[in-house]
């Protein structure tokens, strides 16, 4: 980092904090919050002093927030790097912004997973949740810019944001309203949406969301095919100038750089505490439940991008195919629950069950179970899982990055083979050393399923180093300073 940014506070915003409050037997409990966005950042805060502001989610986030001055939680209450200013968000606003807006709408957008005969059809409930969107989007807006005003003292000369995500495509704009010549980046965890399917979308909601990511000077992707899917809607929708090659879009007489920085894994920590005592145990209790077989594992959210119907699919088909693996192979497949208020995702998680009992009747014998489903979130049981897989099947539909797929090579310890679809972001980094899947292909899936677990131990083993090896070059802490960097010096290089 250069010594201008080093000056200036930097200030975080999405969705879903660091930390998240529960209430049992009376006192407020704080936890660190999950998924790959969140845990990426938090392991950059302990290197970046930061104040992150998030939504409040529970009612006890709701109570830790208004308990504690000014609305800030320090690092020490957050037990992270962070300070953190959670938002008390009226629970109607937060419900059309969060599960109607962005989870409804615009995940499946860039996730491309409507049913197109039937969904989307906007009617005249969007009107109202779109105005919700906005005003949630305002609320963090202020916020920001609140902690920019409160940052000029202290030795600070002023303040820098970094906004991420789908939720959050308005802030930038709404914030360089407010505070103008405040730097401001603006990053996408998620795939962008070509412009045949982005246009799906009301053109004012569409031209709204790239005006507002476009008040940003940067906006980062995680991968150069979702970069250049956002610039191609900016031009052919926005009528915005772009120049592709040196990563540029002008629009309404501001410039916004475009930036390519995909989200890698700390190695040594993740390493360090797949080795910790809880992990170890959970090795042993796997290792005896699948009796010491060959395994395919995949671990997900139940998630409707994460294909894992078709990934079951893919293994029954193995399994007609190929006898010889029957009692020889399980597949360890660790879907957890997510977005349980989407009826989607309710429907998606019942189909998961269903087939994976299905392939049980079809082939289970005495003392072989092919499939394990487990349901119930348990990280230190899904590190377990990937230092004994044998494969590792990560076949979304759409994946912005898709982290499972870093995480597993890193932590195996016998040379794990990733089958890994196309169409997640990771595939720009790992293609050359995984088996790449169509992930519509089930019959390819199938083959890949065998090549993989039939693969010689010596060609095994020196694509996982070299998956490994790719996994680990953007560790959390550069990710972000490369983005902090090019934020600061947009024209640079
Ligand atoms: C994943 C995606 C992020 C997204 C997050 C939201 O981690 O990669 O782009 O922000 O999910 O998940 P949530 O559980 O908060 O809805």
């Amino acid at each position: 980092m250069t010594d201008g940014q080093a000056d200036r506070q930097l200030l975080i915003a999405s969705n879903r904090g660091p930390v998240s409050f529960s209430r049992s037997n009376g006192t407020l409990t704080a936890r660190r919050g999950g998924g790959g966005m969140v845990s990426g950042l938090s392991a950059a805060a302990e290197d970046t002093p930061m104040v992150w502001v998030c939504a409040a989610l529970s009612d006890a986030d709701r109570e830790a927030a208004s308990n504690s001055p000014g609305g800030l939680l320090d690092a020490t209450e957050t037990g992270g790097g962070a300070a953190v200013r959670m938002l008390n968000i009226p629970p109607k606003v937060y419900e059309s912004a969060y599960n109607r807006v962005a989870n409804s709408t615009l995940w499946f957008v860039h996730h491309m997973l409507y049913d197109t005969p039937n969904q989307p059809s906007f009617g005249p409930a969007l009107t109202g949740e779109w105005d919700a969107f906005r005003q949630y989007n305002e609320m963090f807006a202020d916020a920001l810019a609140t902690a920019a005003q409160e940052a000029g003292g202290a030795g600070r000369t002023s303040a820098q944001a970094v906004i991420q995500d789908y939720h959050l495509c308005l802030a930038p704009r709404m914030l360089a309203e407010r505070v103008p010549g405040m730097p401001i980046a603006h990053f996408s965890h998620t795939p962008w949406a070509p412009p045949e399917y982005y246009r799906l979308l009301p053109w004012e909601v569409g031209h709204e969301i790239l005006a507002g990511i476009l008040g940003a000077d940067h906006a980062g992707f995680l991968s150069q095919r979702w970069a250049h899917a956002f610039m191609d809607c900016c031009e052919t929708l926005l009528g915005a100038k772009v120049d592709r090659d040196r990563g540029l879009v002008s629009f309404a007489g501001h410039l916004t750089s475009i930036g390519v920085h995909p989200l890698g894994v700390d190695a040594a920590q993740l390493r360090a505490r797949a080795a910790e005592p809880d992990v170890i145990e959970k090795m042993a209790a796997l290792a005896d439940a699948t009796g010491g077989r060959r395994l395919i594992v995949r671990v997900d959210r139940t998630e409707l991008s994460k294909n894992i119907v078709r990934g079951l699919e893919a293994y029954r088909e193995l399994l007609r195919a190929h006898p010889e693996w029957h009692g020889k192979v399980v597949h360890l497949a660790f879907a957890y629950p997510s977005r349980g208020d989407l009826p989607e995702y309710r429907e998606y998680t019942a189909a998961v069950q269903r087939l994976a009992a299905e392939i049980g009747e079809e082939f289970a014998a005495p003392g072989w179970d092919p499939v394990v489903l487990e349901v119930n979130d348990d990280y230190p049981r899904s590190l377990a899982a990937c230092r004994l897989a044998d494969v590792l099947l990560v076949n979304p539909i759409r994946d912005g990055m898709n982290l499972v797929a870093k995480e597993a090579p890193i932590l195996s310890d016998r040379g794990c083979v990733v089958v890994l679809s196309t169409e997640a972001g990771a595939a720009a980094e790992l293609g050359r050393h995984a088996l790449l899947v169509n992930p519509f292909d089930v019959m390819q899936t199938m083959r890949a399923l065998h090549e993989a677990l039939t693969m010689p131990d010596e060609e095994r083993s020196s694509r996982c180093s070299a998956l490994a090896a790719e996994a680990s070059a953007t560790p959390p802490g550069r990710w972000l300073a490369q983005q902090l960097d090019a934020l600061n010096h947009p024209l640079a290089g």
